[in-house]
């Protein structure tokens, strides 16, 4: 398997405050990493740091055959490839679903047509602004724009946050779909892992901005006692 994301000592944090402390993994073509760990230990950062969103302080980022995505601008790593579902979802509140697809839409195997087939809720909202969109939504159209970006890496920060149970299945279906069934290679921040661990490939857990645990999904889903540990309660 080719390798697509390689980040090595990577420092970042908001002006001079210093949140994320040498965090270095690579992600293969195709693969899911789950990027867990409590509340306030960076995943966010990390998230924002790939996206070019924060100070980064030291590190470097390199992205399939680019080698220094670390050096560029934000809208750059876009066409570079990111594909940035931000925790707070951000989509357009003044567009319709279908505008907040089609303004930022790119060649490639990504469509606002393929979006709908996912999510037929999005379909039926087509004509609707965002903010006449539920939180559900929000969420989908969130994914669908990342999507038709065409982008390499896909990264949902807490995609499932704060919806109802019915809303989580089908959004973890349209994930599994992505990454699993057309092979997108995703980093997914959830505090509530077991679900995603089982679609994921790798496993990171951060705490107060470093790297303390990385292994396969499979081996830390096998080992409830350690993911207690490592994320508390919250599981
Ligand atoms: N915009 C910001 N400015 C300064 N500090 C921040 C900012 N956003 C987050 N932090 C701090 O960075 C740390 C990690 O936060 P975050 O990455 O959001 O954690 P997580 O996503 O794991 O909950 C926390 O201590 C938080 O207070
Ligand atoms: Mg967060």
């Amino acid at each position: 398997m080719s390798e697509l994301l390689r980040i090595e000592n990577l420092s970042a944090g908001y002006g001079e405050a210093v949140v994320l402390h040498d965090v270095a993994f690579t992600l293969g073509e195709g693969q899911t990493l789950a990027l867990l760990g409590r509340n306030g230990t960076g995943k966010t950062t990390l998230i924002n740091t790939l996206a070019g969103a924060t100070r980064q302080h030291g590190g470097t980022i390199a992205l399939g055959g680019q080698a220094a995505l670390h050096k560029l601008q934000p809208h750059q790593r876009a066409a570079a490839g990111i594909g940035w579902v931000p925790q707070e979802r951000n989509i357009f509140k003044s567009l319709t679903v279908h505008e907040n697809l089609t303004a930022v839409e790119r060649p490639g195997q990504w469509n606002p047509q393929r979006v709908y087939e996912m999510f037929p809720r999005l379909a039926e909202r087509k004509t609707n602004l965002g903010t006449q969109l539920s939180g559900g939504e929000q969420q989908m159209l969130a994914v669908g724009r990342a999507l038709v970006l065409n982008p390499k890496l896909l990264l949902l920060d807490e995609p499932l946050e704060g919806l109802a149970p019915i809303i989580v299945e089908e959004l973890l279906r349209a994930i599994r779909r992505i990454t699993r069934d057309e092979g997108l290679a995703a980093i997914i921040v959830e505090q509530h892992p077991q679900a995603i661990l089982a679609i994921s490939d790798q496993a990171v857990v951060l705490d107060h901005g470093t790297i303390v645990h990385a292994d396969t999904a499979a081996a830390l889903r096998a080992r409830p006692e350690v993911l207690d540990r490592l994320l508390g309660v919250a599981r």
